[in-house]
């Protein structure tokens, strides 16, 4: 079965799969997305990814477009595709208009999906760790909106594979930490968990809110807070979360070791109860 790609109601093969040149999503980034991946043919927490697809296009006061047609859509695409482990990206954006920065009324929203099999995280960083780089925030103020406007997020992952490292970590020019490219962060110090809290400044990840749940569930300790670099650099384990990241430890930040430099236990453990969970077909 080849790649499919889903063009406002029609399925086809991705490499036949084409949207119109004044597409807003393609000339302002006036789109929004998600990226739901399957375990075993069964999508994980897709509801919470819905519900987020729906906040992002309210924020943007998109029209509304029916939940149900998107999910069906979503459901037609993992059953044709058979893929156990899909990954589905899902992409809606304001409409076609003559270029023009004003919004015209009427447009109507171009939803275009594709499917492919999950790009899995390399086993050997899986196992041994990331490492990471800090960068300076560039991206506008409204991370906690998916929207398709991701150069900054581009920019310093390729930043980060140019210096030989696996991935970036934002912080703002005050020195906070954010998040990853593409991933939320976490950091374990003397056995409580450290994340950032839902703000502008980060995207609030579906796989967040499930690790969160999973601590609650597992009597470990969770603080919703601000953290600086040197407290980053400090902390005894650091891991991110994302969809396809899943749990991922990053070992190593700026050439500086993260505890012993080895994987931690609390990490390992979280990753476990997520895959066990999201295995399971469970939700948070
Ligand atoms: C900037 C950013 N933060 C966090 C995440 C993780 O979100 P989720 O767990 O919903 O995949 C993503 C995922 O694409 C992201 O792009």
């Amino acid at each position: 079965m080849p790649d499919l790609a889903y063009v406002n109601g029609e399925i086809m093969p991705i490499e036949k799969a084409v949207v119109p040149i004044e597409d807003r999503g393609y000339q302002f980034g006036d789109g929004v997305y998600e990226f739901v991946a399957s375990y075993e043919g069964r999508l994980f927490m897709l509801e919470e990814h819905l519900d987020r697809l729906e906040r992002s296009m309210r924020e943007l006061a998109f029209d509304p477009i029916s939940r149900s047609e998107i999910k069906a859509a979503i459901c037609d695409l993992l059953k044709r595709s058979g893929y156990p482990r899909a990954g589905i990206y899902i992409q809606i954006s304001r409409g076609v208009a003559p270029r023009n920065h004003a919004i015209t009324p009427d447009m109507a929203a171009q939803i275009i999906m594709t499917i492919r099999p999950v790009k899995e995280i390399q086993e050997d960083i899986r196992k041994n760790g990331a490492t990471a780089i800090t960068v300076q925030d560039t991206r506008w103020v409204r991370c906690d909106i998916k929207t398709v406007q991701l150069l900054a997020n581009s920019l310093a992952k390729q930043k980060a594979l140019d210096s030989g490292c696996d991935d970036a970590i934002f912080v703002s020019d005050q020195g906070i930490v954010r998040e990853g490219t593409s991933s939320n962060l976490f950091i374990i110090s003397g056995g409580k968990l450290i994340t950032h809290p839902l703000t502008d400044y980060i995207l609030p990840g579906i796989t967040r809110t499930a690790v969160l749940n999973i601590c609650k569930a597992a009597d470990l300790e969770v603080e919703e807070s601000f953290f600086g670099t040197e407290t980053l650099y400090g902390a005894d384990e650091v891991f991110l979360t994302g969809t396809v990241t899943e749990v991922l430890p990053v070992v190593r930040i700026d050439g500086r070791s993260i505890g012993d430099g080895k994987v931690g236990p609390i990490t390992r453990r979280i990753y476990d109860l997520l895959r066990k969970q999201a295995l399971a077909g469970g939700s948070a």
